[in-house]
């Protein structure tokens, strides 16, 4: 069985939904690298200060078992989920001494192994050596609507075309930063989640994961 597992791809693929569920049926712990920076972009916002190394540098962020994201002790799990601070993510991990700390912590929570990780730049930069690696995507207007009903879910406003507009924003700044731009591996498996359910495409990364 593949011991670390890194899952990349742009917004609304659908990779904490699937990294979730497979993360439970192998009993491996989940972590989420996207809800750091958006911890981090939720910490400059509240702040009233511009982003600044020492803001970041004395950052306390932690995931529980249960997915849940504490910042400077508080929990903010729900409070990250909007799209101002989705944009506000995309924003700070342009900067090289944001990555720096989160990447360090990353491998930190990645140290001992039975991991899924997700984020942009896992099988690139944070875990070059993951035992399975995958890309996953789909068409931004999918991944648009699957953004959208989650939305709509948790009683927050959006409408269609402005969150193609945040995605396609998201993923035009994520592809194209200097540093540790979102991108595929080259030993990544590219899954196209466009007519896939979330059940076909966490089989098919069990199976992967196998041997
Ligand atoms: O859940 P969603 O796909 O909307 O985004 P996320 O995974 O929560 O990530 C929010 C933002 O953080 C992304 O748009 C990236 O700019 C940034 N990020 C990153 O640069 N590197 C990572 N490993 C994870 C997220």
């Amino acid at each position: 069985m593949k011991k670390i597992i890194a899952v990349d791809g742009p917004a609304g693929a659908g990779k904490s939904t699937v990294s979730k569920i497979v993360a439970a049926r192998l009993g491996y712990t989940y972590i989420d690298t996207g809800a750091m920076y958006r911890a981090v972009a939720l910490k400059v916002l509240q702040s009233g200060e511009p982003l600044s190394e020492s803001l970041v540098g004395n950052v306390d962020i932690s995931l529980d078992e249960a997915a849940r994201v504490f910042l400077d002790g508080r929990e903010v799990t729900k409070e990250i989920r909007t799209p101002e601070i989705g944009l506000g993510a995309s924003d700070v991990a342009k900067v090289a001494y944001v990555r720096k700390k989160l990447t360090q912590l990353q491998r930190d929570m990645a140290a001992h192994g039975k991991v899924i990780m997700d984020g942009r730049d896992i099988g690139t930069q944070v875990l070059p050596n993951a035992d399975l690696k995958i890309f996953l995507t789909a068409s931004v207007e999918e991944r648009a609507r699957r953004r959208l009903d989650e939305l709509t879910a948790k009683g927050l406003q959006a409408d269609f075309a402005n969150v193609v507009k945040e995605i396609s924003l998201r993923d035009k700044q994520d592809t194209e930063r200097e540093i540790a731009p979102l991108a595929q591996a080259d030993d990544a498996v590219l899954l196209d989640s466009t007519s896939l359910t979330i059940e076909q495409v966490v089989a098919e990364i069990l199976r992967l994961a196998k041997d």
